[in-house]
C-alpha cells in the first residue's frame, strides 16, 4: 500500500499537527510504502517571509525526522524540488470545477484572513493538494479532520479525470483518507470551539511541539475547563472534552479509559496529569530534534535523495497523464528516443 501526506513548512508545528498527523505518518511506516511531502509551494499562497520560509523547512524536517519518520523505511522530500506536482495541478485545473473551489472552507477562511492580497494561489490550493497525492498513485492519506474536504475535493478530481480520459481504466488512484479515531481535531485551549492552530487564541492555547516541559505545564494549568467539576466528554463540556481527548491520543487509550480513571479526580488534578503526559510525549522528539536541526547539510541530502524517488514515481504518471490528455509527443514516441533527445538544441 503506497500511503501519501504532505505537510506546511510554515508556523511552528503543534500538538494538533503532532496527534492528527505526525504520529499517523510514523506509524504508517509499518504499514506500508510512506511519501511524506514538505509543501514549500503551498506556503507561499498567503504572506509570508521569503528569507524564513527555508529554515522553517528544515525546522519541519527536523521534527518530522526526530518523530520517527526513517528516510530509510519511506521517503521525505519537498514539494518545490520535483516540477511534476505542479505540472500536474495546471492539468488537473482543466476537470476541476471553479465553483467548488470558492466554496472550500478553507479558502473562504483565508480569504477573510488576507489583508493585502487575495492570490489566485489561493484559490487553487486544493488543486496543488490532488496533485501533490495523485501524482503517487497513493491509496491512503493519513491526515487530521480539517483536511476532509479538501480529501472529497482529490477524489472527485481523480475520478472527473477518469472518467474523462480513463477509456474505462483507473489512470489517477482515487485516494482514501485516513483521519484517526482520537485526536482528529484537537482544540485550542483558551478557546476550545477553535481548532488548535499556529493562528488561534495566541501563545497561551497552542502547544508546540518544541515548548520547554515548564510552558507546557503552564498551559495545561491555565487551559480553559469548563462549569461542572466531571471529567466527561459533552458538547457543553468543550474543554473537558478536548483535554480528554489529548491524554487519550498520547496514552494511545481509549476516551472512556481516561474518563473512568479520572472518574473521582478534581479539574485540577486531571490537567496535571494530562500535563505530565504530554510532556512525556513531546520530551523525546524535543530532545532528538535540537541535534538533527543543527546539521543542515544533513537534511539536504535526505531531501534531496527523496525528491531523486520521488521524482522517479510522479515522471511516471505524469507520462500517462500527459498521453491521455494528448499534451506533448506520445509516451511510445518519446519512450523510443534516446534519452536527452527532447531537451538538446540541434547544431
Ligand atoms: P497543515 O500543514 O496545516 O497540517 C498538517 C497536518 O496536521 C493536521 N492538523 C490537525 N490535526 C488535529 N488537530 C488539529 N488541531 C490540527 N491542525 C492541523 C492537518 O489535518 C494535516 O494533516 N493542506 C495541508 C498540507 C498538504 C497535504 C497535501 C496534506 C498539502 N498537500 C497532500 C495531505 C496530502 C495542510 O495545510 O496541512
Amino acid at each position: 500500500m503506497r500511503i501519501f501526506s504532505g505537510i506546511q513548512p510554515t508556523g511552528r508545528k503543534h500538538l494538533g499537527n503532532y496527534i492528527g498527523a505526525i504520529s499517523q505518518y510514523v506509524s504508517s511506516q509499518e504499514r506500508g510504502e510512506g511519501i511524506f511531502c514538505i509543501v514549500d509551494l503551498h506556503a507561499v499562497t498567503v504572506a509570508y517571509e521569503p528569507a524564513e520560509l527555508r529554515e522553517r523547512l528544515y525546522d519541519t524536517t527536523a521534527i518530522l525526522l526526530a518523530a520517527g519518520l526513517d528516510p530509510s523505511r519511506c521517503t521525505i522530500f519537498r514539494q518545490s524540488d520535483v516540477a511534476e506536482h505542479t505540472e500536474l495541478t495546471w492539468l488537473l485545473s482543466s476537470v476541476t470545477e471553479l465553483g467548488r473551489l470558492q466554496r472550500m472552507h478553507q479558502f473562504r477562511d483565508k480569504e477573510l484572513a488576507q489583508r493585502e492580497l487575495v492570490s489566485a494561489g489561493l484559490l487553487l490550493y486544493p488543486v496543488l493538494q490532488a496533485a501533490d497525492v495523485l501524482a503517487y498513485r497513493a491509496q491512503e492519506v493519513p491526515v487530521g479532520e480539517d483536511q476532509r474536504e479538501h480529501l472529497e475535493l482529490m477524489r472527485d478530481i481523480a475520478r472527473r479525470f477518469n472518467a474523462r480520459y480513463g477509456d474505462g481504466q483507473e489512470v489517477l488512484v482515487v485516494p482514501e483518507h485516513r483521519i484517526p479515531a482520537v485526536g482528529a481535531r484537537i482544540m485550542d485551549l483558551q478557546d476550545p470551539t477553535r481548532k488548535m492552530s499556529t493562528s488561534g487564541s495566541g501563545e497561551s492555547g497552542t502547544v508546540y511541539v518544541l515548548d520547554e516541559p515548564k510552558a507546557i505545564e503552564k498551559k495545561l494549568a491555565s487551559a480553559v475547563t469548563d462549569s461542572g467539576s466531571e471529567v466527561r466528554r459533552s458538547p457543553e463540556k468543550p474543554g473537558i472534552s478536548n483535554l480528554i481527548e489529548i491524554l487519550a491520543a498520547v496514552r494511545d487509550a481509549d476516551p472512556a479509559a481516561v474518563e473512568a480513571e479520572f472518574a473521582d479526580a478534581r479539574y485540577g488534578e486531571f490537567k496535571a496529569a494530562v500535563a505530565q503526559d504530554v510532556v512525556a510525549y513531546l520530551a523525546p522528539v524535543r530532545e532528538r530534534y535540537e541535534q538533527l536541526r543543527a546539521d543542515v547539510p544533513a537534511l539536504e541530502a535526505i531531501l534531496d535523495d527523496g525528491a531523486g524517488r520521488a521524482r522517479v514515481i510522479a515522471s511516471d504518471t505524469l507520462a500517462d497523464v500527459r498521453d491521455r490528455m494528448g499534451v506533448g509527443a506520445p509516451r511510445a514516441a518519446r519512450a523510443g528516443r534516446p534519452s536527452g533527445a527532447v531537451d538538446t538544441v540541434p547544431g
